[in-house]
């Protein structure tokens, strides 16, 4: 674990590591874990790995941990998340409590309900809320909550405070914001209620305002009740920054709420706001909470959203714009990052802001990370992998991240390693995609692996496209090859367009135009049958370059394989810059290239369009795996592992967790 600073040494970030009392609690710092659902939870009770989550980040030495969203209300019955409405679960309660608590580390619970909202496709069958108005995003229509039921919730949900109070939780955080339930009733747009809950601003405010004083009546002064409230919800005739300013001091007077987080984005087309990707500016909200603090003069203010580094969570508190920070993400990545930042440690594994974490939890699948292979294993906190129990000579090919992670958790388990890269630099693809719009957080994996790499003492090799022969001349006892993958050609079109090059694949174009300036004019059309991120930060790069972009998919819209945040976020950037998506079509062999022409072939009907004026023509498509070494090595008898795209094409998440379990494989 971390150490502290020596004595007489100065601690690097005074105003992070302060103390702060909270309804009376003692926090041993400013930084706060913000809830994050993990769907972790097992049949609404708490699961081994879901301990092991928390338990990691209070030892990794944050103040306070807000727990995912909790089963509060009768009425929640949502598997994964852990009961509290009745004594069912109380014991994993208690066990959560005390891992977390024994850390001197706050342990809140999160009161939240998503309303109408959903983020998944399809409606959502057991939504509720204010008015009979469908959700922005997924239309669906709520039951209309009675007067009955919203007094039925209220009691339930500070009931259930009490009783996480006696398992030993320090407060609750209730989840007014990001466009859930108690947001929708302080909105107009989604309220048009005319009894005692809807109207003016104050009948919307007052199932909040009842809900805290419930809970306090059940609780007690000295029971921390945080508030997540709307900023700006980015939804016009919602909650924008004016509105929020109204609705601050009405709810967040002191004895009330122990702290104030103003939140983004709500379930809308604004979703993306909720979890900013690195598209948008650092700490990008931290203007408007500045403004909305001022409201609240007597109430602490959590600053949440895009804050990654220890030096801007010590900047916010030291300019006065919040007395909190909370981190999502980066805990998620980190667990050790308040320990690691308080010794002043360089080795913070840093989160890449590429929202695969939302990615899982949308599929049902527990929360994991591309930049921590570890989430929630018993050893993650500060890892550092135990030796091996015999040293063995080891050959990784490759230094893209798959190889990279490989490579420094094979050599920190004393294990000789040789690591040879092609070419004079690590991170392989990664590092291109770093270098497009919105990747510069990507450089966080290879920059800590390098970092690991050379901490472990791997030897690296660079500009050594390896042939076998460079290998077996080694004489290694095991090889990890991690080569990588290529973009197949497009099966539809002539092969001897890619032998005469004519059209190159997007990466190959990529890391020839990343430093072009020169405007190029005319049309570049890119055949899309990737999906992800990357394919529409290239775009984009195009776009500076060329007067018009058309986007090709045979899908029926793009960005399929991005998490919905991320791609509300693709399809606005798009829009904004006037790229075209043309969907439902392929590049059709009867293009004239040297007219300047492509056709787009409508995957149905075969019906044909022209797209004139081509100067670039570009596909990015499914990876095939470069792994021509594999025969001739595993004839010449090695011991070979695949790791990575090598393996089989995959996600950067597959590729680090391969690389990672190839390095303890040895
Ligand atoms: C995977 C994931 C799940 C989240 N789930 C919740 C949630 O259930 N309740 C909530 O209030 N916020 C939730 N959030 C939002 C976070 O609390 C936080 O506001 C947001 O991630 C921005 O902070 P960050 O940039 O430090 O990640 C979630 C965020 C992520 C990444």
């Amino acid at each position: 674990m971390a150490t502290d600073p020596r004595p007489g040494e100065a601690a690097p970030f005074p105003q992070l590591f302060a103390p702060l009392a909270l309804a009376g609690r003692p926090l041993k710092n400013r930084i706060t874990h913000a809830s994050m659902t993990t769907r972790m939870g097992r049949e609404q009770r708490l699961s081994e790995a879901q301990l092991r989550y928390y338990a990691n980040r209070a030892r990794g030495g944050c103040a306070l941990i807000v727990t995912e969203p909790l089963n509060a209300w009768r009425r929640q019955q949502a598997p994964h998340k852990l009961r509290v409405w009745n004594d069912d679960a109380l014991g994993g309660l208690q066990r959560l409590a005390a891992a977390v608590e024994s850390q001197d580390c706050r342990l809140l619970g999160q009161i939240q309900d998503p309303g109408r909202g959903r983020h998944e496709r399809g409606r959502n069958p057991l939504a509720w809320g204010a008015s009979s108005l469908p959700d922005d995003l997924s239309w669906t229509v709520p039951h209309v909550l009675s007067g009955g039921e919203l007094r039925e919730m209220v009691e339930d949900f500070a009931q259930s405070a009490a009783r996480l109070q006696r398992a030993g939780f320090s407060g609750v955080e209730i989840s007014a914001g990001h466009g859930h339930l108690f947001h929708q009733f302080m909105s107009a747009w989604c309220n048009q209620r005319e009894d005692d809950y809807g109207g003016t601003l104050d009948n919307r405010l007052r199932l909040t305002r009842e809900l805290i004083a419930a809970i306090r009546a059940a609780c007690g002064a000295d029971f921390i009740i945080g508030l997540k409230l709307p900023g700006d919800d980015g939804v016009p005739g919602s909650i924008g920054p004016a509105e929020a300013a109204e609705i601050a001091p009405r709810l967040c007077t002191p004895g009330a709420v122990d702290y104030a987080c103003f939140t983004w984005g709500a379930h809308a087309r604004s979703l993306d706001m909720h979890i900013p990707d690195a598209h948008w500016p650092r700490a990008p909200f931290l203007g408007i909470t500045r403004e909305l603090k001022a409201t609240i003069p007597a109430v602490p203010v959590m600053a949440v959203g895009l804050i990654t580094d220890p030096a801007e969570a010590e900047g916010i508190l030291a300019r006065g714009e919040a007395e909190l920070i909370a981190l999502g993400r980066p805990l998620v990545t980190d667990p050790a990052w308040p320990a690691k930042a308080r010794a002043g440690r360089g080795d913070i594994r840093y989160c890449v802001s590429c929202n695969s974490c939302w990615g899982r939890i949308m599929e049902h699948a527990p929360l994991a990370c591309d930049n921590n292979p570890r989430v929630a294993q018993a050893e993650e906190t500060d890892y550092w992998p135990a030796p091996a129990l015999r040293r063995r000579r080891i050959v990784v090919v490759g230094s893209g991240i798959a190889g990279l992670e490989a490579a420094w958790v094979a050599a920190a388990r004393g294990h000789e390693v040789t690591l040879l890269a092609a070419g004079g630099e690590l991170g392989g693809k990664t590092r291109l995609h770093a270098r497009l719009p919105g990747g510069e957080n990507l450089s966080s994996t290879y920059d800590y692996q390098a970092l690991a790499a050379k901490r472990a003492g791997v030897r690296i090799e660079y500009g050594l496209r390896a042939s076998a022969g460079d290998i077996i001349a080694l004489a290694p006892d095991a090889v990890l090859l991690a080569t990588g993958s290529s973009m197949a050609w497009p099966r539809m079109l002539p092969p001897e367009w890619r032998d005469e090059g004519l059209v190159p694949d997007l990466r190959a174009l990529m890391a020839d135009l990343v430093d072009l300036a020169a405007p190029q004019g005319g049309t570049a059309v890119l055949f899309d049958m990737d999906h992800t991120e990357g394919t529409y930060a290239s775009a984009q790069l195009l776009k500076k370059l060329f007067d018009r972009v058309v986007i090709m998919t045979p899908r029926d819209r793009i960005a399929e394989d991005t998490p919905l945040v991320t791609r509300l976020g693709i399809l606005r950037r798009l829009a904004t810059l006037g790229i075209e998506v043309l969907p439902l079509v392929e590049p059709s062999p009867r293009s004239r290239l040297e007219e300047g022409i492509v056709m787009a072939s409508n995957v149905y009907t075969g019906a044909e369009q022209e797209i004139a004026d081509v100067s670039l023509f570009t596909y990015s498509t499914p990876r095939v795996a470069d792994d021509a070494l594999a025969a001739p090595l595993r004839e010449a008898g090695f011991e070979l592992r695949l790791v990575g795209d090598c393996y089989a094409p995959r996600t950067v998440m597959a590729a680090t967790a391969d690389g990672h379990a190839a390095g303890h494989a040895l």
